[in-house]
């Protein structure tokens, strides 16, 4: 879908901070980093422009959104922050944590955007950028990742214009992102849940709670009409070309995916490689993780073969992105 939109792009600043609060405020969409992956923000409480947010990633309407706000008192305002919830906001937020908790009584953000639960998802975002248009704005503001539903999600700038441009309003440019995963989601239930792995590790946020954190029970699918997750779709973070994970070696026609500083048997021959972390830092390895599918996705191979990838700290977020990449497609 092409609306014939004309997409501005700002650089960070005043200027564009100032221009993004006056798009949200008469309804528009505009992408801006988070500190996570560039985020397509929307007013939250407008649910005509939550409509067209829908609309422009082409993502099913079940799918709820996560409400940023600036800070603490915010998040109080929609949602209420049971015990364990505050500890977790005590401690990470501003950060890459995402907290589900139930809905406040006068929360003032749109159905449509929570999908009709009777949870929000909250985050507040530490990137300055993102920080500064929540503050400017003064409302909380939904924000999926700025990519069309299922493609990777964007780490720069162009990577936004690559897929949206046309069909939202501004982008803010604030350079390439520094965690680049999504944020962790836990629902703080009475047993707390680990919905999607992200960018602040488990082994942090366990130490926390001072309890380990489960896994929802059932593995989620595109199919599930009420997805306890409902993010957790199958296929999704889908590069085109066909990934082939925990690859012991290369073949013809492939592209490579590679991690740390040993060789992959036929490695030369691949169609183009890159890698996320010669010295092996997961950290690293996570910043490159989405750049780096587009890059060699854009290269048209046969497949992307990837190298294994231990699951500790946000190798966990790393091996979750890479086993729904791998998902196949129609
Ligand atoms: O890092 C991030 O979280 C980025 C940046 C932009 O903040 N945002 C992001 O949003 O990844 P999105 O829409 O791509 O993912 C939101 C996830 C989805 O998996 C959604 O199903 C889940 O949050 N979610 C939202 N509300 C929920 C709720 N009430 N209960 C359970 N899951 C929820
Ligand atoms: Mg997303």
């Amino acid at each position: 879908m092409d609306t014939g939109l004309t997409t501005e792009m700002l650089p960070a600043g005043e200027a564009a901070t100032a221009a993004a609060a006056r798009c949200l405020a008469a309804g528009g969409l505009v992408a801006f980093p988070t500190e996570t992956v560039y985020g397509l923000g929307a007013d939250a409480t407008n649910p005509t422009a939550i409509a067209r947010l829908y609309r422009a990633k082409g993502r099913p309407a079940f799918n709820p959104l996560i409400a940023h706000v600036a800070d603490l008192a915010g998040a109080r305002q929609i949602g209420r922050l049971n015990a364990r919830a505050s500890a977790l906001a005590e401690a990470f937020w501003p950060g890459p944590l995402t907290l589900v908790v139930p809905k406040g009584k006068d929360c003032p953000v749109a159905e449509l955007a929570t999908a009709g639960l009777d949870t929000i998802a909250i985050r507040i975002p530490a990137h300055p950028v993102a920080q500064a248009i929540l503050r400017a704005f003064g409302r909380p503001v939904v924000a999926p990742s700025a990519n069309i539903s299922g493609h990777v999600s964007p780490t720069r700038a162009a990577h936004v214009q690559s897929d949206l441009a046309g069909k939202i309003d501004l982008i803010v440019d604030g350079g390439p992102v520094a965690v680049g995963v999504e944020s962790t989601i836990v629902g703080c239930f009475d047993t707390p849940l680990l919905l999607r792995p992200g960018g602040l590790p488990r082994e942090s946020i366990e130490a926390v709670l001072g309890a380990a954190l489960a896994r929802p029970a059932a593995e989620l699918d595109a199919d599930s009409a009420q997805p306890l997750a409902p993010g957790m779709l199958a296929s999704h973070y889908a590069p085109r070309a066909v990934v082939r994970l925990r690859a012991a070696n290369l073949e013809p026609g492939e592209a490579l995916l590679a991690f740390g500083p040993a060789p992959l048997p036929g490695a030369e021959r691949a169609v183009a490689t890159l890698n996320l972390s010669e010295s092996g830092d997961l950290d690293e390895a996570a910043a490159n993780l989405f750049g780096y599918l587009r890059a060699l996705d854009a290269k048209a191979p046969r497949a992307i073969a990837v190298m294994p990838i231990p699951d500790q700290g946000l190798g966990e977020a790393i091996n979750d992105r890479l086993r729904r990449a791998a998902v196949a497609r129609e």
